[in-house]
């Protein structure tokens, strides 16, 4: 499989971007335009949107309208971002480029930037929150989950663990990237299972959930592979940026071919727990889980 054979949902990304484009986050006090301008500077830089394009392909596969998760799907978008622009500072991989971009604290200043990312961690539960139709039940169902999965045994949680180094070994590294990037990624999946209505603890949503989790970690270990095989241009972020913090990764465990092998068996149980998932066969998340392993960038 190569990245030319493999076709991304363009159709739905189109409709996150228009969607995001027409958020606006203001406040009483006028002045507060700079922050936005950071704010939307970084959200409207770019990027796959996979996670919202995920949920949206999610709902197509569960016989959701797909637009009517758009307020969830923008939610996830906002909370990346967040943790784009906190991951980029100077305390954390204090890297300067960012989706082609220069990143947020180089633009802005880090002050600035620290509270973009706030902001926009904020109004993204507001916008679930206030915006997202649908029961309340479900729509608070979802909330939960989308909080559980990036509080401390999720997104940040996983950063920790990425920052203070303390995984040794390859099964504390696959929980890092469980953490760190699979959990966000995972909610994108299973926060449309809950507003369709699916029970919080059912085993009817253990197969979803365990082919978000694989999703989740085969993404990070792509993310690994490219951070020494791409270039800065092809990745609009700095190449190399891992190896220059010493960071343990997918690639210094395993080795560069050890790693492409992982990811290669990470989609291939991918593929298979989504073909039990969905025996009709689901187009979109086929497609989005097969550009997720063959990307470039
Ligand atoms: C990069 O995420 C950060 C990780 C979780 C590895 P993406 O590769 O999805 O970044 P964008 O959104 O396309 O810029
Ligand atoms: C960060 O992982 C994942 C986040 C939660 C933002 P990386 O540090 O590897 O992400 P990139 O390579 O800078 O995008
Ligand atoms: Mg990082
Ligand atoms: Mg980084
Ligand atoms: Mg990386």
């Amino acid at each position: 499989m190569s990245a030319a054979t493999v076709v991304y949902p363009d159709h739905l990304r189109a409709q996150v971007d228009v969607y995001l484009d027409a958020l606006r986050f203001p406040s009483r006090a006028p002045r507060t335009d700079g922050l936005e301008e950071a704010m939307r500077y970084s959200l409207l830089a770019g990027g796959k949107r996979i996670r919202p394009v995920l949920a949206l392909a999610t709902a197509d596969a569960v016989g959701l309208d797909a637009s009517a998760v758009l307020p969830l799907a923008a939610a996830l978008e906002l909370i990346h971002t967040y943790s784009l622009i906190h991951d980029d500072l100077p305390a954390m991989d204090d890297d300067a480029l960012r989706r082609g971009r220069p990143t947020c604290h180089v633009k802005f200043g880090e002050d600035v930037a620290i509270l973009a990312g706030d902001a926009l961690y904020a109004e993204a539960f507001r916008h679930l929150l206030t915006a997202q139709p649908g029961e309340a039940d479900r729509v608070l169902a979802a909330a939960r989950e989308l909080a559980a999965a990036t509080g401390v045994d999720g997104m940040v949680g996983g950063q920790y663990l990425d920052v203070a180094g303390v995984s040794e070994t390859p099964a504390d590294l696959q929980r890092l990237h469980e953490l760190k990037t699979g959990r966000l990624i995972g909610a994108a999946v299973i926060c449309v299972l809950l507003l369709a209505g699916a029970p919080e603890d059912a085993d009817t949503t253990m197969g979803w959930r365990r082919f978000a989790g694989e999703l989740g970690v085969l993404f990070q270990i792509v993310d690994d592979i490219l951070d020494v095989t791409g270039t800065d241009e092809g990745l609009g972020k700095p190449q190399g940026s891992d190896q220059r913090h010493g960071k343990r990764t997918y690639v210094t465990e395993f080795g560069l071919e050890g790693a492409r092998k992982l990811a290669s068996q990470c989609h291939a149980t991918a593929r298979a727990t989504l073909s039990g998932c969905a025996p009709q066969g689901a187009a979109e998340l086929e497609q989005i889980t097969d550009f997720i392993f063959t990307r470039t960038s």
